[in-house]
C-alpha cells in the first residue's frame, strides 16, 4: 500500500487557515495508509559542529563512524528514513517573512541527506525520490505575482529542493492575499481547498 506522510508545521492550531486546506487535501486521500509529523511538537534538529562533522565524514566521505559519535545525527537520521519511506509527502506551513517558517527548513536540512534522498552521479546532481508526488500547502497574507513574485521565496524554494530529490510531480497549492483582501479571505481558502481536493482525487484515483 501507498504511504503518505503529512508533515505540517501550523502553529495557530485550529485557526489555521492552511490547516483548512490542508484538511481538504487529507478528506481525499482513499488507499493509503498516512503518517503525520507536527514540526510544532517535534522540533527538527540544526546542524552543530558535531552533526556537521560526523555527516561530511559519513555523507561525503563514506567513513563509517563510531556509534555514539553518530548518535548527534539521530533525529535527522530518523526524519530523512520516514521521509524516504513515503510515496507521497503533504507540506503544510503559512509564509513567514516571505519564505517558510524555520522549523521547516531544519526539516529540510535533515531530509536532504547526500545518499539518501540526493546523490551526485556521473551526470552530476540525481535525485533518489524519483516517480514520487508532494503536495506543498500554503497561505499568506499578500499575492506574489508580476513584479512581487519574487518576493516568493517559499514556493520556489520548496519546488527546487523537491525537484532535487527527483520528485517528478510538485504541486503548490496556495491561498494567496489573506490579509491583503480580507473581505474575500473565505473565497481564497475556499478556492485551495478545491484545488487541494481535486489534486488528492487525481493523486489517489
Ligand atoms: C511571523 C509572521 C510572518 C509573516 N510573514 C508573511 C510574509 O512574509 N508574507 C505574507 O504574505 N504573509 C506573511 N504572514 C501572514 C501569514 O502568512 C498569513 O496570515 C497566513 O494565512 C497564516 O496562515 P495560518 O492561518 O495557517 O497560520 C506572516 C505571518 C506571521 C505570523
Amino acid at each position: 500500500m501507498r504511504k503518505t506522510l503529512v508533515v505540517s508545521y501550523l502553529a495557530r492550531g485550529e485557526r489555521s487557515k492552511t490547516k483548512k486546506i490542508l484538511d481538504a487535501f487529507i478528506s481525499s486521500i482513499k488507499s493509503s495508509s498516512v503518517e503525520s509529523l507536527d514540526l510544532c511538537k517535534n522540533t527538527p534538529d540544526f546542524f552543530t559542529p558535531e552533526s556537521l562533522s560526523v555527516y561530511y565524514e559519513r555523507n561525503y566521505g563514506g567513513q563509517k563512524i563510531d556509534p555514539k559519535r553518530e548518535s548527534v545525527m539521530k533525529k535527522m537520521d530518523e526524519m530523512a528514513a520516514q521521509f524516504k519511506s513515503a510515496d507521497i509527502i503533504v507540506i503544510a506551513a503559512p509564509m513567514n517573512n516571505f519564505s517558510y517558517p524555520a522549523p521547516l527548513k531544519a526539516y529540510f536540512d535533515s531530509i536532504l541527506q547526500k545518499g539518501v534522498t540526493w546523490t551526485i552521479g556521473s551526470n552530476g546532481y540525481e535525485g533518489l525520490m524519483k516517480g514520487k508526488k508532494a503536495a506543498v500547502i500554503t497561505s499568506s497574507g499578500g499575492v506574489y505575482e508580476g513584479e512581487s513574485a519574487g518576493y516568493d521565496h517559499f514556493s520556489g524554494l520548496a519546488r527546487a529542493q523537491f525537484g532535487m530529490m527527483g520528485f517528478g510531480n510538485i504541486e503548490i497549492i496556495s491561498a494567496a492575499g489573506l490579509n491583503m483582501f480580507p473581505d474575500r479571505a473565505d473565497e481564497i481558502v475556499a478556492a485551495a481547498c478545491e484545488k487541494a481536493k481535486a489534486t488528492a482525487e487525481n493523486w489517489y484515483a
